[in-house]
């Protein structure tokens, strides 16, 4: 078992580039199911979620060449079967973009329910109403999600949720759909615009990716031969700027579009952290105690959930007491009991946690319950006094590519020992 070992604490000091977005990729991938020819897709996160997403791909007929850690090339000339291997398709919960891939490209798909971070209930309806309402028929049963459509017809389609996953999966399934497709109440992630200008740039005709109605007009094949470079992660941009904010810290936070990071960065600047932005880069330092804030999480453009967890850790160490409300998943302040044991005080009740703002973390073994959670205690560990040991590295490594080595380029004493 690996485990992460940090000596606090560190003033974070340097410049971090930032990787390619995984919750892009991770859709990108499957959308080059829909391709009857070759795409390249460079600035891709090298992470496990990536990797998994390709051995999904190859198990179903596509071929897959990489030029350089971070570009691939991908023939979906030849899909061979319409049965994702089970094994690979519960581990993630991205691999539910295999649905609307494959009933697109082939009619028919076999996957097994999606597995994932453990955040609350995560249901799949919205994916589940989208593809009904082309024409395709869902059967969940035991686990298994069996789709299949004779032919998919455009259509309206109501989210009565905002759903990033949703949105993005019957993006896909209208893709090659006969006729028009109308998706409304959309989400608006800057990932789901990626996957669109990914899908447009493959010969796809999809409008109002970004505004809350999509309108895709079907077409008959996507030719591909083209290369597409993934969009900077925001989350991983905010992940170090709040990194920064905690430690006091004063970083250049480079290859990142500081459009899709406004609402982190007005949150820094309210709890007294200074921001210069660049267009493609930020500075983000801090020299005094951060100020308590409100915050509560929302679809973009709002406060983003992948970033609550580390906010949590910038307001444990906040003058005065914050709120955090979480609003899109039941079970995200599983983190607030590991850094309870680092000596913050939070109170979690539901999905709401009071932050009574310590002057100093300690270190302490500590477990990452998920993705976003192993990063906030990442943070914690660095602007704690004394060493912490973080297990349970799998759900870091789904999401953060390089992840000690960027923050030991900062300064942070961190390191990954075998124990
Ligand atoms: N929901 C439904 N029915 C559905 C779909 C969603 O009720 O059919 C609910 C969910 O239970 C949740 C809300 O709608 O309460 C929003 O869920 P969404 O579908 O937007 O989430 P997702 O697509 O499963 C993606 C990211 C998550 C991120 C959320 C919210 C990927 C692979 N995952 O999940 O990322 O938290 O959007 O922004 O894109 C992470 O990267 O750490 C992560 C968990």
């Amino acid at each position: 078992m690996e485990k992460l070992v940090i000596s606090g604490p560190t003033s974070l000091k340097g410049e971090v580039e930032i990787s390619g977005a995984k919750n892009a990729a991770v859709a990108i991938l499957p959308a080059a199911l829909l391709i009857d020819g070759v795409c390249t897709i460079s600035n891709l996160p090298n992470i496990s979620d990536v990797k998994l997403s390709c051995e999904i791909l190859e198990a179903l007929g596509a071929k897959i060449k990489w030029i350089d850690a971070n570009t691939i090339e991908v023939d979906s000339r030849n899909i061979t079967t319409t049965q994702a291997p089970l094994n690979l398709t519960s581990q993630f919960r991205a691999s539910y973009y295999i649905i609307g891939a494959m009933l697109s490209r082939m009619g028919a798909v076999q996957v097994a329910m999606p597995g994932g971070c453990q955040l609350g209930a995560r249901p799949i309806d919205q994916h589940i109403k989208g593809f009904e309402a082309l024409g395709a028929e869902v059967v969940v049963e035991k686990g298994l999600i069996n789709a299949k459509a004779d032919k998919l017809i455009g259509g309206s389609v109501y989210m009565d949720i905002v759903s990033v996953g949703a949105t993005i999966n019957v993006m896909l399934s209208a893709v090659l759909a006969e006729g028009t497709t109308i998706i409304e109440n959309a989400a608006k992630e800057p990932h789901i615009v990626d996957v669109a200008n990914f899908l447009n740039t493959m010969g796809a005709d999809i409008r109002g990716a970004g505004t809350d109605i999509i309108k895709i007009n079907g077409v008959e094949k996507l030719t591909g031969d083209a290369t597409y470079s993934v969009v900077p992660d925001q989350i991983e941009a905010g992940t170090f700027m709040l990194a920064a904010i905690a430690s006091k810290g004063d970083v250049l936070i480079k290859n990142c579009i500081t459009k899709h990071l406004e609402s982190i960065t007005r949150k820094i600047i309210e709890v007294g952290g200074q921001i210069e932005d660049f267009g493609d880069s930020l500075r983000v330092w801090c020299d005094e105690r951060p100020k308590h804030a409100t915050i509560k999480t929302l679809p973009y453009p709002g406060f983003p959930t992948d970033l609550q967890p580390q906010m949590g850790v910038v307001l444990s160490l906040a003058d005065g007491t914050s709120i955090i409300n979480e609003s899109i998943w039941d079970s995200r302040f599983q983190y607030t009991d590991e850094l309870n044991k680092m000596g913050a005080k939070i109170n979690a009740q539901g999905t709401r946690a009071f932050f009574e703002g310590v002057d100093h973390l300690e270190g302490a073994p500590v477990y990452s319950t998920d993705l976003r959670a192993g990063a906030a205690l990442i943070i914690a560990g660095l602007v704690a006094e004394g060493e912490t040991e973080i297990y349970n590295l799998e759900h870091i490594d789904r999401g953060y590519e390089n992840i000690e080595e960027k923050f030991r380029n900062l300064g942070a004493k961190i390191k990954r020992v075998e124990e």
